[in-house]
């Protein structure tokens, strides 16, 4: 397919890897002699006209860098035809023949809109550190968010557990099999992002040995939370952790840990890690996904695909409808929430 100039936008929630996006659909368009524009803001870039076109070197030393250096927006305006009809025309005036949009799932009804109201040849590439998009295995941001969680949840395992068994082995004594009670019964309680989406949850509550795990598509009442803690402090465990996605509880981990002290008179402290998930520079695998999906996009431009988004299926590239992505809801990994409350005996 005959394409001369593509543009690049990243829209809603920022993710780390976006800069790894941009910078990968920025060199495959030069490699491939098409000229390539950045536009600024999401989609509010597009009705304003703020569209800059990019070389290679626009995009070096990018990579390793969180955000995403054409800034994101959400775009009020884009969701009413005229906001469109505007968009439209930017892409028009600068001679732009096709779109590649790195966003979530508000991200891509826009995209979509702009696809079928307007025939802007457009691909979606997925970025969102909640992982909950139909149609790839993964999205660009979900590892770094959740190695950034874990990273929390280790620490505070390190001090909920209080004393460690291995100064038994520096004085010389055999090492107990069972840790000595701890004097006191802590519960921790860490929020992470997800709104509407339990994977960040689910992951970092399996990875860092969590007791309990909060999602939104299953959410548990102060009631299970409180006989869940207290059943482990009857099996002898001397402090938990558990982990809340932002919207599984009413109020959040600050309103559940006033549940929980009410129910039991344990200690209990939150952190709520909040945006902190989504900065910080993108773990490798996030560079490598968001380098293949940027470098595919391309290339399906040049294929003649339009109305999709690339997505990786099992390591491969795979092109699918933004139709059905948007229908379709990527369900949560049941397996691995029972994977969970196994592990939690
Ligand atoms: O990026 C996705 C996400 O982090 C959700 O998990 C969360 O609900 C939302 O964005 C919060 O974003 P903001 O507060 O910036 O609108």
């Amino acid at each position: 397919m005959r394409r001369e100039h593509i543009a690049v936008l990243t829209s809603g929630g920022d993710a780390p890897g976006m800069n790894a996006a941009i910078r990968a659909v920025v060199r495959t368009a030069i490699y491939r002699n098409l000229r390539v524009s950045g536009v600024f803001h999401g989609f509010q870039g597009l009705i304003d006209g703020a569209v800059e076109e990019l070389g290679p070197r626009s995009v070096a030393n990018i990579i390793q860098r969180g955000g995403t250096i054409l800034q994101t927006a959400r775009c009020e305006p884009f969701y009413r035809p005229e906001g469109r009809a505007l968009a439209a025309s930017t892409l028009a005036r600068c001679g732009i023949d096709g779109l590649v949009v790195i966003g979530g799932d508000g991200s891509f009804r826009g995209a979509t809109l702009l696809h079928e109201e307007h025939g802007v040849p457009v691909l979606g590439i997925p970025g969102t550190i909640d992982n909950d998009i139909y149609g790839t295995d993964v999205s660009i941001g979900f590892n770094t968010a959740i190695n950034v969680a874990l990273e929390v949840v280790d620490r505070l395992s390190d001090t909920a557990a209080g004393s460690n068994p291995p100064l038994n082995v520096a004085l010389g004594v055999r090492p107990r099999l069972r840790a000595p009670a701890a004097s006191h019964n802590r519960l921790f309680l860490v929020e992470v992002m997800g709104r509407e989406s339990g994977n960040i949850a689910l992951y970092v509550g399996v990875a860092g040995g969590a007791e309990a795990i909060l999602i939104p598509e299953q959410s548990l009442g102060a009631d299970e939370v409180t006989n869940l803690v207290i059943r482990a402090k009857e099996r002898g465990k001397s402090s938990s952790i558990v982990v809340v996605a932002e919207g599984a509880y009413e109020g959040g981990a600050l309103a559940l840990q006033e549940a929980i002290r009410r129910r039991c008179g344990y200690e209990v402290r939150s952190s709520i890690l909040g945006h902190m998930q989504r900065g910080g520079s993108p773990s490798t695998r996030d560079r490598v996904l968001a380098s293949r999906l940027g470098y595919e996009a391309v290339r399906g431009l040049l294929e003649g695909r339009s109305g999709a988004m690339v997505g990786v299926d099992k390591r491969k590239a795979v092109f699918v409808p933004l139709t059905e992505v948007r229908a379709k809801n990527k369900e949560i990994d049941w397996q691995l929430v029972e994977v969970a409350q196994v592990l939690a005996i």
